[in-house]
């Protein structure tokens, strides 16, 4: 299945540009894409790395993206040929239960050697991502994730100039092999999760892209590491944020406070304008440094002038907060945190059973999915909950099947009233609270999407009937 040809497709995705050819339409092969999982030795694109062992989507890291148009069906099939068993989740599409890929939850795991079938209609436009929600921690760190881009019937730019970075923030050792031995590092599990030492954009480490000068473009931004919050800036251009984990804000604007905080598996559309012969960059910052990630080479010449195009809302329900039933999310465990009585698997443990579990964290003193949901809601209640992060570290919480309101945000994010998210970032010793109509029956996921955070005890579920 996988041969020289895709893999030579893979180095030409490492030469920097997107090829056409990583593009999966619905419309490819009777409209099934095919995603098969796979290890396969993969060398991030930087010259002085060598090949080592990755787990990839058709040879691919990211995966081949895939694009379809709003309220179009998407056909997956996975074919699972990896050493473990794996699924695929559909990060941010407001999709039927059964196909949101959580294995344990709304699915079995896809053995190795077996096949899954992912059939589904994305109702809203947007930036979303896929990855792999079985031990995310260690498939989704070994490459098992792309981009899904859900267009609108009356996009705003044209594909020419609508361009996805998807970030990884990858740890590789001092031979440039992926540094599997420290994924189970139980000081990053407690700590703020495992961070990398290599970022790349798109699989490669500082590719320089194309954009036209005088045409307004759109960045489509997918964090995909597994810990790693950036703090990102465009060096040398002016952007104005369009969406927030694919929802549109009501006006494209210039945030106030930069830089633009992007946690684990969130998402930022921003607009450029291209300027003749002048070069720009993406950087990220960290404690000591800002680190590029990305160039931007401006061709041709030209000017754009036109009003700033406005995207179409999605149509989600606005929650009805007076009605609302509320609930209450208190963080607790890690590193330097306060030590609270802790359920696991239906039996309250001991510090030290809790650590030889490498269960570490707990949403309201229970880590990890129990039997029961964390609360049970009738279809159509709106829903508001205070996450109340009592730990030392942020975390990422998604929630899944929904897209909520930021009541009260939980970091310094984004200057933006009440946005439309799917996963939240909330500091250490803030409360957020969050508004959404349950509007999706089923078993859902609600989790930080710091992975070992997940992996490690923060990760529940809840139930719309
Ligand atoms: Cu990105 Cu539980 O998911
Ligand atoms: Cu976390």
């Amino acid at each position: 299945m996988i041969d020289r040809r895709n893999l030579l497709k893979g180095a030409a995705l490492l030469a920097g540009t997107w090829p056409a050819s990583s593009i999966a339409k619905s419309s490819d092969a009777g409209g099934i894409i095919t995603l098969t999982a796979k290890e396969l030795d993969f060398s991030l694109a930087r010259k002085d790395l060598p090949a080592s062992p990755f787990w990839l989507y058709n040879g691919l890291t990211p995966g081949p993206e895939i694009r379809v148009r709003r309220g179009e069906k998407v056909k997956v099939r996975l074919l699972n040929e990896l050493p473990e068993p794996t699924s695929i989740h559909w990060h941010g599409i407001r999709l039927a239960n059964s196909m949101d890929g959580v294995a344990g939850l709304t699915q079995p795991a896809v053995q190795p050697g077996e096949v899954f079938d992912y059939e589904f209609v994305a109702p809203d436009a947007g930036t979303y991502w896929y990855h792999a929600h079985n031990k995310s921690w260690n498939q989704v760190a070994r490459g098992l994730y792309g981009a899904l881009i859900v267009e609108e019937h009356d996009s705003p730019v044209p594909r020419a100039n609508d361009i996805t970075l998807v970030i990884d923030d990858w740890r590789v050792d001092q031979q440039g092999n992926l540094d599997l031995a420290s994924f189970e590092n139980l000081m990053d599990w407690s700590h703020a999760g495992r961070l990398g030492n290599l970022i790349t954009v798109n699989g490669t480490f500082r590719p320089e892209l194309n954009v036209a000068a005088g045409k307004t473009s759109r960045l489509r931004l997918i964090n995909a590491s597994n810990s790693r919050i950036f703090q990102l800036a465009l060096e040398g251009t002016e952007a104005l944020v369009m969406a927030l984990d694919g929802q549109p804000v009501p006006e494209p604007f210039q945030p106030v406070k930069p830089p633009l905080i992007l946690a684990p598996a969130q998402r930022i559309d921003l607009l450029v304008r291209p300027i003749a012969g002048e070069a720009f960059a993406l950087a990220t910052q960290t404690a000591r440094e800002t680190i590029r990630l990305a160039d931007f080479i401006v061709t041709g010449v030209g000017a754009d002038r036109s009003r700033i195009p406005a995207i179409t809302s999605n149509a989600i329900l606005e929650p009805d907060t007076p009605t609302a039933r509320h609930y209450r999310l208190d963080m607790t465990g890690g590193a330097m945190g306060n030590f609270v009585e802790t359920t696991y698997q239906g039996r309250i443990l001991s510090r030290d059973e809790l650590i030889s579990a490498r269960q570490v964290w707990a949403f309201n003193g229970v880590a990890n999915l129990a039997d029961d949901p964390m609360f049970s809601v009738e279809h159509g209640e709106t829903v508001t909950i205070d996450i109340v992060n009592d730990t030392a570290f942020a975390h990422a919480m998604h929630v899944h099947g929904h897209h909520f309101r930021v009541v009260r945000p939980g970091a310094d994010e984004i200057d933006l009233n009440r946005p439309w998210r799917d996963t939240l970032l909330v500091a250490p010793d803030r409360t957020a609270r969050i508004a959404f109509v349950a509007d999706n029956p089923g078993k859902w996921l609600l989790h930080c999407h710091m992975l070992e955070h997940a992996a490690a005890g923060m990760n529940s579920w809840f139930e719309v009937t």
